[in-house]
C-alpha cells in the first residue's frame, strides 16, 4: 500500500519504519528541513532501540523515503497519516494547529480518494475538524474529491516502540465507513498474525480511548506514589504492598512502581487535555485533577529529601557548597526524551538551593544540555560524577544503575548517601554495606525512606 506520514518524530518515524518493514511504500514528511536532510543521510534524530537499523534497511531497499514536499507525498499515497505534535495550549487543551495545518495541506494537494488517519493524540471531535479543514480547502479549489477521516490512536511506549508497533496489544480504529475499515485492516494485518487484536469502533470512542488509557495509567502512578508517601510515614514497605495488591488479577503489577512522578511527552499533556475537554463539557473531572496535583508534588519529593538530608536550614540557599550526583535524566529508560522529565524539576530545585549538580545519563545528555546548558556538569561515565559528591540521587531506572559497583560508589562519595527515586536496591544490603540509603516509601531492613 502507498502511505505517507506527516511528522517524522517519535511516532511518525516508528510508524513509517514499521509500515515499510511490512512491505508498504512509505514517504515520511516533515516541515523540519534539517531533520529530513539528516534522515536522507541516515542520521536518525531520536534514540529508540532498533529504529536506526530498521530505517536504514528500508531506505536502502527503496520502501522508505523522506521529503519536505507535502504535495508529492499526498499525491503518491492512498493513506495519509497525521503524526504531528499536539502540545498543550495555554489552557491545557491540546493545540491542534499542527494537525489542522496538515489537514489543510492534504486538502490542497489531494488528487483522488484519500484516507486521512489521525494518529496524533487528539481530543474527541478532532476528526470532524480535520474533515471540515480538508473540505474547506477542496471547496477553495472548487473540486469535489472523496475522502475518509479515521482515528487510529498510537499506544507505543518510547524505549520499546518498535516492539509495541510490530506486536501491538491492540490497534484501535475509529471509522464510519466499512470499505475504509477494510483497508485499515489490510494495512495492519501483518502485525496481527498471531491473533487479531484490531478493535474497530466509532470515531469519537477511538479518540476518547487514547486519553482514557493514558489517564488510567497516570492515575495508577499517582495512586501508588501516595501509597508510598503513606507507607513511609506508617512504617510499611511499598514494595511489599505492591506485591500484595498486584497479585490480585483485577489489579495486576504494572504501573504500580513509586517514583519521582510521571513525565514524558504524553501523560502530562494528555491528563491536562482530558481535564480541559471535560471542562468544555461543563464536567468537573475531579479525579484527574487530583492525579495531576499529586504528580506535581511528587516531582518535589526527591529534592525535598536531599535538602532535608544535606541542607543547612538557616541558609537562604541550604545546599550551598554541596554536590549532588544524579543518575538518569530522561523521563524513563531507553529513550533520550527529556520532555517533562521529573529530572528537570529535581535539578532546578537543587540548583535553586545552591547545590552543584553533576549528571550522568546513557542517552539524554545532548537533550539535557538544551535545558540546563552549563549550569550542571555532565559525564558519560556514571562513576566519574561521584568523586567528592555529598549524595547520589537515582532519578531514572536505566539498567546500568540496577547492579552497580557499590564499593566504588562508597569510596567515591564524600558521604555514602543514596537517595533512590526508583527503589532499585535492597534496603537491608544497603544498610549492611554502610550506606545512608533513602528509598521511596520503604521502611524495612532497619531503614526508612522518610527523612524527618
Ligand atoms: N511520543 C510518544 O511516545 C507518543 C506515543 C503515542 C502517541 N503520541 C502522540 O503522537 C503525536 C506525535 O508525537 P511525537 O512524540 O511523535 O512528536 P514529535 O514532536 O517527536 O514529532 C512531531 C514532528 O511533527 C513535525 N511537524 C510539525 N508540523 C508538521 C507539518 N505541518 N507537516 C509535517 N511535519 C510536521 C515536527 O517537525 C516534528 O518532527 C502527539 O499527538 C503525541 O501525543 C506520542
Amino acid at each position: 500500500m502507498k502511505i505517507c506520514i506527516f511528522g517524522a518524530g517519535y511516532v511518525g518515524l516508528v510508524a513509517a519504519a514499521c509500515f515499510a518493514e511490512s512491505g508498504n511504500s512509505v514517504i515520511a514528511v516533515d516541515i523540519d528541513h534539517a531533520r529530513i536532510e539528516g534522515l536522507k543521510q541516515g542520521v536518525i534524530p531520536i534514540y529508540e532501540p532498533g529504529l536506526k537499523e530498521m530505517i536504514l534497511r528500508n531506505q536502502a531497499e527503496g520502501r522508505l523515503s523522506f521529503t519536505v514536499d507535502m504535495e508529492e507525498a499526498v499525491k503518491a499515497s492512498l493513506v495519509c497519516f497525521i503524526a504531528v505534535g499536539t502540545p498543550p495550549g495555554e489552557d491545557g487543551s491540546a493545540d491542534l494547529k499542527y494537525v489542522l495545518g496538515v489537514a489543510r495541506d492534504i486538502g490542497r494537494a489531494m488528487n483522488g480518494f484519500k484516507i486521512i488517519v489521525d494518529k496524533s493524540t487528539v481530543p474527541v471531535g478532532t476528526a470532524d475538524k480535520v474533515r471540515a479543514a480538508v473540505q474547506e480547502e477542496l471547496a477553495g479549489r472548487a473540486v469535489a474529491l472523496e475522502f475518509d477521516v479515521v482515528s487510529n490512536p498510537e499506544f507505543l511506549k518510547e524505549g520499546a516502540a518498535i516492539d509495541d508497533f510490530m506486536k501491538p496489544d491492540r490497534v484501535v480504529i475509529g471509522c464510519d465507513n466499512v470499505r475504509t475499515a477494510e483497508i485499515m485492516k489490510e494495512l495492519y494485518d501483518p502485525f496481527m498474525r498471531k491473533q487479531n487484536r484490531m478493535i474497530i469502533m466509532d470515531i469519537r470512542s477511538a479518540e476518547m480511548t487514547k486519553y482514557a488509557a493514558n489517564a488510567m495509567l497516570a492515575t495508577r502512578i499517582s495512586f501508588m506514589n501516595q501509597i508510598a508517601g503513606l507507607c513511609e510515614r506508617m512504617g510499611a514497605d511499598v514494595m511489599a504492598v505492591r506485591e500484595g495488591i498486584g497479585s490480585d488479577s483485577r489489579i495486576g503489577y504494572d504501573f504500580l512502581f513509586p517514583g519521582p512522578g510521571y513525565g514524558g511527552s504524553c501523560f502530562p499533556k494528555d491528563v491536562k487535555a482530558l481535564i480541559r475537554t471535560a471542562e468544555e463539557s461543563s464536567y468537573d473531572f475531579l479525579l484527574l485533577k487530583a492525579v495531576e496535583e499529586v504528580n506535581e508534588l511528587q516531582k518535589e519529593v526527591l529534592a525535598d529529601k536531599l535538602i532535608r538530608l544535606l541542607g543547612s536550614p538557616d541558609e537562604e540557599q541550604p545546599l550551598t557548597g554541596r554536590i549532588v550526583a544524579c543518575w538518569g535524566l530522561s523521563f524513563k529508560p531507553r529513550t533520550d526524551d527529556m520532555r517533562e522529565a521529573p529530572a528537570i524539576t529535581i535539578i532546578e530545585r537543587l540548583l535553586g538551593a545552591g547545590a552543584t549538580v553533576r549528571a550522568h545519563d546513557p542517552e539524554a545528555i545532548t537533550e539535557a544540555r538544551k535545558i540546563f546548558g552549563d549550569r550542571i556538569e555532565y559525564s558519560s561515565n556514571q562513576y566519574d560524577i561521584l568523586d567528592g559528591a555529598d549524595a547520589l540521587a537515582v532519578i531514572t531506572d536505566w539498567n546500568e544503575y540496577r547492579n552497580p559497583d557499590f564499593d566504588r560508589i562508597k569510596t567515591a562519595l564524600r558521604s555514602p548517601t543514596i537517595v533512590d527515586g526508583r527503589n532499585l536496591y535492597k534496603p537491608d544490603r544497603m544498610v549492611a554495606g554502610g550506606f545512608n540509603y533513602i528509598p521511596l516509601g520503604r521502611c524495612s531492613g532497619g531503614i526508612c525512606g522518610e527523612v524527618k
